[in-house]
């Protein structure tokens, strides 16, 4: 038995692999086209683990897909492998149409096809989780209750509306083929190994360089924020419980706005790196807001409680501090990750916002 997992040199994907196998020694087929935000530093913890078989290889590959189903005969394909990024979406969509949407068809497909080929045993045990977003929702009013499973579809960026395509088509392919899928959407993730042009991670190690902390607008918008190992374990309940054809929405009841998230992180380094040049806070710069930046998202997690028993084990609070102190003794991880072409990004990206 094994699992396949795309995108698992990411950010959640590599947290997802390197839980997994510290719980399970089921072995872990790793496709990831190590994209600027893929990075196999994430996975060297793993480096003499033969329970884990890294592939370089694009989801868009049908062939290689079709050679990795057959050879490794996994039970289950985990589907992580995006372009992530919202900012970077709205400056170039192209890939997010290319990774999140053909690369999705790509699998489904290869899926489609290996399932039919399997026997009845190994048909009834398949599943194909796809891991997505809450952004698929839109954005809510400040009084409005947070997503279920059943609000409407509506998404507001190029990355928003590529996962949002992703997710029919995964409907569609249960739907029609009956293909055992199940999807779910997450809220914002923090935690170790997320890259750092993501707000957190952005702004400690911002705050580390004596930078700037780039607030988008007024800093109220809201998000909804969840350790990444309770979204990890989280995924491991439903491939284990999850009924088939079934959306899971998780998030943690954690709706922070990101004036105040950064405010923690300052707190936190002012604790536990202070500055001689006094408190990170005077860094904080607002700068243009994001163009369609959605103001609010919120998680109504109660489907996911109730039927599968999950609860997420960390606070914010004991969460950010895990991730804060994380990001200080792995210093050398941000320089590594941070190459010439991630420069560049900050040039594209915050050169242009006054
Ligand atoms: P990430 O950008 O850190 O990692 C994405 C990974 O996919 C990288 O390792 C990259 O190399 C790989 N990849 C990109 N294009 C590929 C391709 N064509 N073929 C193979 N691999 C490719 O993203 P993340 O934050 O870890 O997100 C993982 C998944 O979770 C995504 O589907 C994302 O939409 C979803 N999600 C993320 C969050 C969040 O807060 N980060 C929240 C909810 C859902
Ligand atoms: P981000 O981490 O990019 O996640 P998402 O856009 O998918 O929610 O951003 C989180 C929030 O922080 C979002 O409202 C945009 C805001 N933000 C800033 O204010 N400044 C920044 O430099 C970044 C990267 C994000």
């Amino acid at each position: 038995m094994s699992i396949l997992v795309t995108g698992g040199a990411g950010f959640i994907g590599s947290n997802f692999v390197l839980d997994w196998l510290a719980l399970t020694d089921e072995p872990v087929i790793n496709l990831d086209l190590l994209t600027y935000a893929g990075n196999l530093e994430n996975l060297a913890l793993l480096a003499r683990d033969d329970r884990h078989i890294f592939i370089r290889g694009d989801i868009c590959d049908r062939p290689l897909i079709d050679r990795l189903l057959h050879r490794y005969q996994p039970r289950a394909i985990i589907h992580f492998a995006a372009e992530s990024h919202v900012d970077r979406s709205i400056h170039g969509p192209d890939a997010f149409m290319r990774t999140n949407i053909d690369g999705t068809f790509t699998l489904l497909e290869a899926a489609r096809e290996y399932w039919n080929g399997l026997n009845e045993q190994g048909r009834g045990g398949f599943r194909f989780h796809h891991v997505s977003t809450d952004e698929v929702y839109g954005s809510l009013l400040p009084k409005e209750p947070p997503f279920t499973e059943t609000s409407l579809y509506q998404p507001n960026s190029p990355y928003s509306a590529s996962k949002a395509a992703s997710d029919h088509l995964v409907r569609a392919w249960h739907h029609t083929y009956g293909l055992p899928v199940t999807t779910s959407n997450c809220s914002n993730n923090y935690g170790p190994y997320q890259f750092p042009e993501k707000l957190i991670p952005l702004v400690i190690a911002n705050a580390l360089a004596g930078k700037p902390l780039p607030i988008y607008g007024d800093g109220r918008q809201i998000r909804d924020w969840l350790y990444v190992s309770d979204h990890c374990a989280a995924l491991r309940r439903i491939l284990a419980e999850g009924r088939d054809g079934a959306t899971y929405n998780v998030g943690g009841w954690n709706e922070i706005a990101n004036i105040d998230i950064v405010g923690q992180v300052i707190a936190l380094l002012d604790e536990l790196r202070p500055s001689p040049a006094g408190s990170y806070a005077r860094l904080i710069t607002h700068v243009t807001d994001r163009p369609g930046h959605d103001r609010r998202y919120a998680i109504d997690a109660r489907k996911i409680e109730q039927e599968l028993k999950w609860r997420p084990a960390e606070t914010f609070a004991t969460g950010i501090r895990k991730t804060v102190l994380w990001y200080l003794e792995h210093r050398q991880w941000v320089e590594r990750v941070t190459s010439g072409a991630y420069r560049q990004w900050i040039d594209t990206n915050y050169g242009e916002r006054p």
